[in-house]
């Protein structure tokens, strides 16, 4: 997979590689009560689509988000997806989604992920992209005081321009 530069946002988006397996498990820890491990992360590289999200106006090796995506043969599911907490909301999770999804091999027809219920900037970041709810999963993540639910997203590939 090739490296994209979005010169007028100052940012880079490239495969992850061994070497940012620290900063962004520094990262995840940050943004979730439920982090994966750095294990997590390293078997995320031999197994999946693995992508980061630099600025290259300051250091353009160091990662200030990441995105997993794993295919089986005409899906894809999105198994994480973050933006370090110091640079939410300005638009570098949509652009890393954007560029994830469209570097996923054509064969793919369907994108899955779960989020939980109470993640409202997610939840609205993929509505916003066209995903819909498909279902739920109940009780499926752990919380500070006990369980949550899942929302089941799908994304048709048909009803976008993703290629
Ligand atoms: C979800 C996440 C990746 C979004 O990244 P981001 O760079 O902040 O998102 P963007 O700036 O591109 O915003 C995209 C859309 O997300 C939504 N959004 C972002 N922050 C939001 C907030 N604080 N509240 C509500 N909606 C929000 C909005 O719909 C926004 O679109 P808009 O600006 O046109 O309204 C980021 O919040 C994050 O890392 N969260 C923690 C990890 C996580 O929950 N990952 C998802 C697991 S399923």
């Amino acid at each position: 997979m090739t490296a994209y530069r979005a010169d007028a946002h100052k940012i880079l988006i490239r495969p992850m590689g061994a070497g940012d397996i620290d900063q962004v498990t520094a990262i995840e820890v940050e943004v979730t009560a439920d982090p994966w491990n750095s294990k997590q992360f390293q078997q995320s590289l031999e197994d999946h689509h693995c992508l980061v999200i630099c600025r290259q106006d300051a250091d353009p090796m160091v990662p200030i988000g990441y995105m997993v995506l794993a295919t089986v043969v005409d899906q894809a599911e999105i198994l994480n997806i973050a933006i370090d907490p110091k640079y939410q909301g300005h638009s570098l999770g949509s652009q890393l989604l954007n560029h994830g999804l469209q570097s996923l091999p054509t064969i793919i027809e369907e994108v899955l992920l779960d989020v939980r219920v109470s993640n409202f900037p997610a939840i609205s970041l993929y509505f916003n992209y066209g995903f819909i709810e498909v279902g739920r999963r109940r009780d499926y993540y752990r919380t500070e005081f006990g369980r949550e639910d899942a929302i089941l997203m799908t994304l048709q590939r048909a009803a976008v321009d993703l290629v």
